[in-house]
């Protein structure tokens, strides 16, 4: 598979369907004031799903011709995929963060987008996503990210880059958690070299 490369959303928008599909995820994170062992902060819960491919990615998906945007198309997939708890979330044209193309296996257009939410909200989504339409078949199951780095070096946020994720979906992460500055920058430089290293 190729790497993906970064483009304007104006670029985007001119690689029409059907040559070229569109996909619309997005990343859902809350402060989260909690402690691990009532030690390490967890700094806040950042929202990512094991796939039915075994990667892992952020929900979304495709944005059909009958989705009228890709706002509406996301909100769409967000609610097949996580279920009636995430029936209050409206996942807007100002929470778009960037591009992506990929021309294998096949010529796709990735859009992302971040969206904050309260502790509780995010709670609700996780509470009811087994109830979504698509849990079981192409959601095996929501995961937060640790953001964290053990004493080991490893454990943590290091680990949990060894894992094999989908399309972009990798560098939408990095970006994101540096960007929101979920992780101070540091440490997920340092986070990222380790991992690279044990790949
Ligand atoms: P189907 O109904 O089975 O087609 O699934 P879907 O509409 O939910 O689509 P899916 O979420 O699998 O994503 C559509 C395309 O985007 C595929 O080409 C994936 O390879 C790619 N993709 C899936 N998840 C992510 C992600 O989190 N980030 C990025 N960048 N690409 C993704
Ligand atoms: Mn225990
Ligand atoms: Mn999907
Ligand atoms: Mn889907
Ligand atoms: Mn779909
Ligand atoms: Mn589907």
């Amino acid at each position: 598979m190729s790497e993906p490369r970064a483009l304007s959303r104006e670029e985007a928008s001119r690689l029409r369907p059907p040559q070229w599909k569109h996909a619309c995820h997005a990343l859902l994170y809350a402060p989260c004031p909690g402690r691990l062992f009532g030690k390490i902060p967890l700094r806040f819960a950042v929202l990512m799903q094991m796939r039915f491919d075994g990667r892992l990615g952020f929900p979304g998906g495709f944005v059909d011709l009958q989705d009228v945007s890709l706002e509406e198309g996301l909100n769409r997939e967000l609610r097949e995929e996580l279920g009636p708890g995430a029936a209050f979330l409206r996942v807007a044209e100002c929470d778009y963060v960037s591009s992506h193309v990929s021309e294998k296996p096949q010529q796709v257009v990735a859009h992302f987008y971040t969206k904050q939410l309260s502790l509780e909200d995010l709670r609700t989504i996780e509470d009811q996503a087994t109830r979504a339409k698509e849990h079981g078949l192409e959601v095996m199951g929501l995961v937060r990210v640790p953001l964290y780095t053990l004493r080991d070096g490893i454990g943590g946020l290091p680990a949990f880059l060894t894992n094999t994720f989908i399309g972009s979906a990798r560098e939408q992460l990095l970006h994101a958690l540096e960007t929101l500055q979920l992780v101070p920058r540091e440490q997920l430089q340092k986070a990222v070299t380790v991992a690279q290293k044990r790949l």
